[in-house]
């Protein structure tokens, strides 16, 4: 998927991105995915994408993550990205991260992309945890949490800064343990996503 995305290349700004890449570039380039993110400034200039994603390669093959596309199964619409990061074979947990373009919310794609990277955290990466945090005003990133089966485990008051503001966190984690038995799987009215590797 992503290799017959590189073969055709468009040019913006003297920088080469593959049509997927601008894509991903305009969906976490909206000001209402970056307000939510810690890591994704606004404005999300062309050549930052193109900085994350070349980074991907090297975390991976050092371990450190692994990160998905989010796709329709209907066409080849790139609907967001999954990311399983921190990935930590000391204490055997990683840390979960998404975002999905605005067009898309709210009709089960995290959820269900969010239920597939945790089966590949546990049955691929034998994790023993997966944890996750989200920022206090963004109620729909801890509903998808909940949905997937993890566990609230407590508010971090004022612990990160966000455009000079600083935030509460909520904390949220699952045990290998608790996977199969908590986790809700995905309906087969929603199996419209398929994940990719960036
Ligand atoms: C958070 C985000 C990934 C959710 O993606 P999504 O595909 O819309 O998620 P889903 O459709 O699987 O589930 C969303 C849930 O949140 C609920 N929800 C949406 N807005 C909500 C709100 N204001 N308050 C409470 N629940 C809300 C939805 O009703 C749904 O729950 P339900 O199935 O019980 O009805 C998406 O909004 C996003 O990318 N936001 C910007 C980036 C971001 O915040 N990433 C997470 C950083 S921790």
């Amino acid at each position: 998927m992503i290799s017959q995305c590189l073969k055709r290349r468009d040019s913006i700004c003297g920088l080469s991105l593959s049509p997927m890449r601008m894509t991903f570039q305009r969906l976490a380039g909206a000001p209402d995915v970056a307000d939510t993110i810690l890591s994704i400034p606004h404005p999300y200039k062309y050549g930052m994408a193109e900085k994350w994603i070349g980074g991907h390669q090297f975390a991976f093959k050092n371990g450190t993550d692994v990160h998905f596309t989010v796709v329709k199964n209907d066409g080849n619409d790139l609907v967001g990205a999954i990311s399983l990061m921190r990935v930590d074979q000391t204490h055997v947990h990683a840390k979960l991260g998404y975002l999905i373009g605005v067009p898309f919310w709210n009709r089960g794609f995290c959820t269900e992309a969010a239920n597939a990277v945790l089966s590949y955290a546990f049955d691929e990466l034998n994790l023993n945890r997966v944890w996750a945090h989200h920022v206090t005003r963004n109620p729909a990133s801890g509903r998808v949490m909940q949905k997937i089966g993890m566990q609230h485990e407590g508010c971090l008051r004022k612990h990160i800064r966000k455009a000079s503001v600083f935030e509460d966190i909520e904390a949220y984690g699952i045990l290998r343990s608790e996977w199969k038995t908590s986790a809700p799987q995905s309906s087969p009215a929603t199996k419209t996503v398929r994940q990719t590797r960036l």
